[in-house]
């Protein structure tokens, strides 16, 4: 007879931001195409700016600027505090390397630091890795889960290092009642392909210092001050031109309608997440469920587990295959460059600069000396290896989620 599977019901595939694509996003571009003088970034009521006035209301922010991507945003966000070369920012060992190459884009160096079990930034391992050109630290909020933030803050606060927060895969996550990034120096959203809101490619940077609103603008475009009156009146930074992230209107105008359906999209998530973990076994045998920072802030689109042992993770693989649920550990064998994980940031592990200066790791105003080996961060390739983890979508119904459930407890008990 052949085995009776956990899975049972097709499980779709699909997404977040884009699947909520629907009439609203297509009838602000079809206005925008049919009145092209629209099309202008710039203009006082553009979609643009309404989408950063409304982004601002939600998140409690005082500035939000609207830029071509999340990876433009973390950019802002570290010239927006002054960052630059001689400068170390420490980043989290499991991010996407968009976060490091943020740091590279302003002249800084970035420096990897050991995640624990809430996968996000490890507050010992944080407090190791400060040297004397450390400026600031960058707090990743991976997969829509809030990390433990008050204990990465304490530690920044105490070096007297400045935080952001990178929120880019986690749009609408929240901890303890406020949205993640708020009570930081400067946060980033991205609203590319594959995040909780998107316009295809965009990214917004936040603040709520006039001055660091001044420098993050500046950084953004080079002329913006001649588009955009007001900015940097009443702040005494000085003007500087640096790089070309304006978005375009198009993205903006998408971007704005998407913005509404934040709070339905993660509704929808939350629900399916609190169905999956209301149906797990409450003492599993071979993992642990990662921590969560804020269980009520989770987005909801994502769950891992951490296996104890690499052999319990195999085991647990294995199971959950014959139940018809294929997952495997975020860290393998190499078989996929994961560019989320430290060691396949090679563009930046390699030292190489975009000129054979090699700059920012050579530039004279650097007295550091990074490590960027698998030895500076052996415990996240650990968890990393052990961790399995499985996305939550809006193609996803309540009847996947008890399956899902019915699968992880049959697997965990099969052995
Ligand atoms: C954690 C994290 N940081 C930064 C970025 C960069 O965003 P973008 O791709 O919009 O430049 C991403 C995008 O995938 C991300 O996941």
């Amino acid at each position: 007879m052949a085995y009776d599977k956990a899975i049972k019901t097709p499980i779709l595939s699909g997404g977040v931001g884009w699947q909520s694509i629907g009439k609203e996003e297509l009838e602000i571009a079809t206005e925008l195409l049919t009145n092209p003088e629209l099309l202008w970034r710039y203009r006082k009521d553009s979609y643009t700016t309404k989408f950063e006035q409304m982004a601002c209301e939600m998140t409690g922010a005082k500035h939000a600027l609207f830029v071509n991507s999340g990876t433009s945003a973390l950019s802002c966000c570290l010239a927006s505090l002054g960052i630059g070369p001689g400068d170390e920012v420490i980043v989290s060992a499991y991010t996407y390397i968009a976060t490091a190459s943020a740091c590279i884009e302003v002249g800084a160096v970035p420096v990897p630091c050991e995640i624990d079990n809430s996968l996000g930034i490890d507050p010992v391992d944080l407090e190791k890795k400060i040297t004397p050109y450390t400026k600031c630290v960058i707090l990743t909020h991976m997969q829509g889960v809030p990390a433990c933030i008050d204990e990465v803050r304490a530690v920044a606060k105490k070096h007297g290092l400045y935080m952001i927060e990178d929120c880019c895969q986690a749009i609408g996550a929240k901890y303890k009642g406020k949205f993640c990034g708020v009570v930081s120096d400067a946060f980033a959203w991205s609203l590319n392909y594959y995040k909780n809101i998107t316009c295809g490619e965009g990214g917004c940077f936040f603040t709520s210092n006039d001055d660091n609103y001044a420098r993050g603008y500046y950084q953004s475009d080079p002329a913006g001050i001649m588009w955009n009156n007001g900015i940097g009146e009443g702040s005494n930074v000085p003007y500087f031109t640096r790089a070309g992230y304006r978005a375009s209107e198009l993205c903006g105008g998408v971007a704005y309608a998407q913005l509404h359906k934040l709070e339905g999209n993660l509704a929808a998530t939350r629900k399916l997440k609190k169905t999956l973990l209301g149906a797990l076994d409450p003492n599993p045998k071979h993992y642990t469920r990662q921590i969560v920072g804020d269980p009520e802030g989770d987005c909801g689109v994502s769950f891992a587990m951490i296996a104890n042992s690499a052999e319990e993770c195999k085991a647990l693989t294995e199971a959950l295959d014959r139940e018809g649920l294929a997952v495997g550990s975020a860290y393998g064998n190499g078989a996929f460059p994961d560019r989320h994980i430290f060691t396949y940031w090679s563009g930046i592990t390699n030292r190489t600069g975009a000129t054979e200066k090699n700059y920012p790791w050579h530039d004279p105003a650097y007295k550091g000396e990074v490590d960027y080996e698998k030895t500076a961060c052996p415990k996240t390739l650990d968890i990393l290896s052990r961790s399995l983890r499985i996305g939550i979508h809006l193609n996803l119904t309540e009847q996947n989620m008890l399956e899902f459930a019915e699968a992880i407890n049959k697997a965990d008990a099969s052995f």
